[in-house]
């Protein structure tokens, strides 16, 4: 698992560290100063321009410029700000770098530098750039020359990745202690580019009782699947019901069904119209396949199935027929066991919500944003802004585990840590992903991990498949059933 800081929650870390455990932020420096030129390996320092500002962001970015200098790089520094709001720390790095005779320059001269490395503001960026800082940064964005980000690059906050005016585009950010919330949040992580965390002594001390509040997972977390037991059987490692598909949508089922096998799980039964049992019976002859005709949903068989079940997945190409609702409503209704509610199923909640009376707070809800648009009545840009507490928000008021599917999946039950997903690719944007992924998560369910847990560590396996799948064939052109066939790749 890795902490994901916001920067209220860094400066509480540093403060400690620095007040209470009693370590000078002067050595907090140097070690920051160090690791970043420890990550400079890669660049080409023939010509370094080192732009910093005047709070201890800045300061950092002059003792990069001492070390470099030491080294007899050639470095000059820029620096952008007011001279008397210099923090302490700036003033005397300042002071140590002039004594070691580190050059200054007024103004950035394009074409001279190889690298540059931004010490502008880090989390401390309280406000959107303009002017001066804003010229500056979209001079370095032109230059065709790579750039680090000494923490979080210039203009992108530390909170949630918004760009506070105009950004630095990073080739690689070197960030402290821990990794921070906008540097995995679009547009945040595109701004960062390749992010890496180094430690330099500062102390979990300063959560003190109160941890961050937002994660995500890494493979050690894979840890978490549950193990195979060699006294066991295929009723031990659950029953899935998949109620999904529609006339021209088996594919929706078999995608939901089939990764829940590749998951893991004994058994699966597909509850799906009568066209698409022969198809599905062909791609899955594994699955049990219960088919309903038109009109034609009475008799014991759908209390049977839902009885049946340890797991029900319902929606995936499901429609928004006469049947489709009949069936969402009866699972809502009856069922005890836990329930991924995906796609379809979600349209028709975002027309009738009370049917989520019966909501015995074992749901997890799957939209992407345009279904949370539907679920919220608000404006798609609003919500991938806000992806966070979006979530949060329809969690806590609906009393369900939401996951929120974007280029990072939000997975949060509302009052608890928010988990945001860092695994998978582009390659995943394409239609069936989402159905593997109720199949993973549902798998994980039927083997008994608790509703939440299932969620974050689907979400977390469904994107490493995804990876996987793009490692073996490209992310270009990558279909749901590679993502599917690579499920077994992650868990093995
Ligand atoms: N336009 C102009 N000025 C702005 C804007 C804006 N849009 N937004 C913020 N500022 C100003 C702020 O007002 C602030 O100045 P002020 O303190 O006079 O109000 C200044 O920019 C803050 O800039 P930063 O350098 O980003 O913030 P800070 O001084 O808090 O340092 C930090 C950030 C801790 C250095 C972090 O980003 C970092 O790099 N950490 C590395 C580890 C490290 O060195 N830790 C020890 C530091 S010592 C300590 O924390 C006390």
């Amino acid at each position: 698992m890795e902490y994901l800081l916001n920067s209220e929650e860094m400066k509480r870390c540093d403060l400690t560290t620095i007040e209470k455990i009693g370590m000078p932020s002067m050595v907090l420096m140097e070690r920051a100063a160090l690791s970043v030129i420890e990550e400079l390996a890669s660049f080409d320092l023939t010509k370094v321009l080192i732009v910093c500002g005047s709070g201890n962001n800045g300061a950092d970015g002059y003792a990069v410029a001492r070390l470099l200098h030491l080294q007899k790089i050639a470095v000059d520094i820029l620096f952008i700000g007011n001279e008397q709001k210099r923090s302490p720390e700036n003033n005397q790095q300042k002071k140590i770098a002039e004594y070691y005779g580190v050059k200054s320059v007024k103004d950035i001269e394009i074409n001279q530098y190889t690298t540059i490395i931004d010490a502008l503001f880090g989390i401390g960026l309280s406000r959107p750039l303009s002017g001066k800082y804003a010229e500056v940064i979209t001079k370095i964005n032109q230059m065709n020359v790579e750039v680090l980000s000494v923490d979080v690059p210039s203009g992108i906050s530390a909170d949630n990745g918004k760009v506070m005016g105009c950004g630095i585009k990073a080739t690689k950010t070197v960030t402290f202690a821990f990794n921070k919330v906008g540097l995995v949040l679009y547009p945040g992580a595109a701004y960062a580019g390749m992010v890496k965390v180094k430690d330099i002594g500062i102390t979990e001390a300063g959560f003190e009782e109160e941890f961050p509040k937002v994660y995500s997972y890494t493979i050690e977390d894979l840890a978490k699947i549950p193990k195979r037991n060699p006294y066991s059987n295929k009723g031990t490692y659950g029953k899935i019901l998949v109620i999904a598909g529609s006339k021209n949508m088996s594919g929706a089922a078999y995608f939901s069904a089939k990764a829940a096998y590749r998951m893991g799980v004994g058994l699966v039964r597909i509850v799906t119209p009568e066209e698409n049992r022969q198809i599905i019976q062909s791609l899955l002859p594994e699955a049990i396949v219960t088919t309903y005709q038109k009109k034609q949903l009475d008799g014991d068989w759908l209390m049977d199935a839902i009885n049946w079940a340890s797991v029900i997945v319902i929606g995936p190409g499901m429609g928004g027929s006469e049947e489709a609702h009949y069936l969402l409503s009866k699972v809502l209704s009856i069922s005890e066991v836990p329930l991924v509610i995906d796609a379809d199923a979600i349209n028709i909640l975002a027309k009738e919500p009370g049917l989520l009376q019966h909501n015995k707070q074992n749901i997890i809800l799957t939209p992407h944003i345009g279904e949370m648009s539907r679920l919220t009545d608000k404006p798609i840009s609003e919500i991938a802004e806000n992806i966070i507490e979006v979530a949060e928000r329809f969690a806590k008021e609906k009393k369900l585990t939401c996951v929120l599917k974007d280029a990072r999946t939000i997975v949060t039950e509302g009052n608890r840590g928010t988990y945001v997903n860092t695994s998978g690719n582009d390659g995943m944007a394409t239609g069936g992903t989402g159905d593997v992924l109720t199949g993973v998560i549902a798998g994980l369910l039927g083997q008994g991990l608790s509703v939440v847990e299932a969620a974050r560590l689907g979400v977390y396996i469904h994107g490493l498949a995804g990876d996987a799948a793009a490692a073996k064939k490209g992310a270009y052109g990558l279909l749901a059933d590679d993502v599917c066939e690579a499920i077994n790749d992650v868990v093995k």
